[in-house]
């Protein structure tokens, strides 16, 4: 399938200006400008980049990415909306808001294309802003080799024959400078003989500590429907997830305080702090954005059943994991 990306030649800052739809992406030194049909917004380039990067990574994740209070997409898992407002009570009430759903395929490479032109060569949208330069400026080069990087995912187990998936040991990275306390040696195992293909264990301390991304989860545990996706967390969440499915979080190191909003309005719900060892739900009805004061380990236990954003819908599943 070929996909037709809408682009301009270069503007007076040196990027494109692209098109999907009716809406219009265009950047400067500074900012990015959306337009569409009957509104127009403004926000700065790296945040925009950076919630953009997850989008992409993610395959536009699960259920609805907020870029900001305006901007974002809604994952229905082979169509995509784009919209303007929708999740905002002000432009939805003012009836500003605008939405638009095209394939998968088409939005993905448009994005993609966004993210590949307006990102330079010394920024990298997923590193700490501590780790990276700034995004502003004419363009300067380009960073293909950061934006095009994967979320890493295994397909069992990590470390158990057949998965290489991730690799524990050798990886290359340097342990990074907020975990250098963290211990590097392996867990011994021990199988009876015959069961060393089935049996296996590492370090989950020691992989994390020496993850060059930030709000980046990968998967390394999959079991049916249940996924393991650690994540090391430095700096603000790029996007403000609205969760189509309850999902946990399990704090495996430091404190990250969550901001908890009404997914439809955004009116505030609560204030979460997690510190190492806390376990939270995050209901199915909210959107959230986590704040990590020090790089920090994440747990997100995420529940990959592809019915469960229709059941909740139609209200035959609950929105909390549990009603006390
Ligand atoms: C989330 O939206 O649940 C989320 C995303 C990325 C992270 C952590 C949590 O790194
Ligand atoms: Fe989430």
């Amino acid at each position: 399938m070929t996909i037709d990306v809408q682009a301009t030649e270069p503007n007076a800052h040196g990027y494109r200006e692209f098109t999907i739809g009716g809406f219009r992406f265009g950047r400067d030194e500074f900012f990015a400008h959306v337009t569409w049909p009957t509104g127009r917004h403004v926000t700065s380039i790296d945040a925009f980049l950076r919630a953009l990067q997850r989008d992409v990574a993610w395959d536009f994740f699960y259920g609805t990415v907020n870029f900001d209070d305006v901007i974002g997409t809604v994952n229905h898992y082979g169509t995509v909306d784009l919209f303007a407002g929708r999740f905002n009570d002000s432009y939805r009430r003012a009836e500003l808001d605008h939405s638009e759903t095209y394939e998968t395929p088409l939005i993905r490479e448009t994005f993609r294309s966004i993210l590949a032109d307006w990102t330079n060569a010394k920024f990298d949208p997923f590193a700490s802003p501590a780790e990276t330069d700034n995004p502003f400026g004419q363009k300067d080069g380009d960073n293909l080799s950061a934006v095009t990087r994967r979320r890493v995912s295994a397909s069992r187990m990590v470390g158990i024959p057949g998965d290489e998936a991730i690799r524990t040991d050798e990886s290359g990275f340097p342990v990074n400078r907020m975990f250098a306390d963290v211990p590097q040696d392996e867990p011994e195992v021990h199988p009876n003989p015959g069961f060393e293909t089935e049996v296996a264990a590492f370090s989950l301390f020691a992989y994390l500590s020496r993850s060059d991304v930030t709000w980046n989860p990968s998967v390394v545990s999959v079991c049916k429907d249940s996924l393991f996706c650690p994540t090391t967390e430095e700096y603000i969440l790029p996007i403000v997830h609205g969760n189509d499915r309850v999902e946990w979080f399990i704090q495996l190191s430091d404190e990250i305080i969550w901001d908890v909003r009404d997914r439809e309005s955004g009116a505030p719900r609560s204030k979460v702090t997690m510190k190492a060892g806390d376990v939270a739900a995050m209901p199915a009805d909210i959107r959230h954005q986590g704040y990590s004061p020090k790089r920090s380990m994440l747990l997100v236990w995420e529940n990959g059943d592809p019915g469960l954003p229709e059941r909740i819908s139609r209200g035959i599943e609950n929105v909390y994991p549990v009603d006390f």
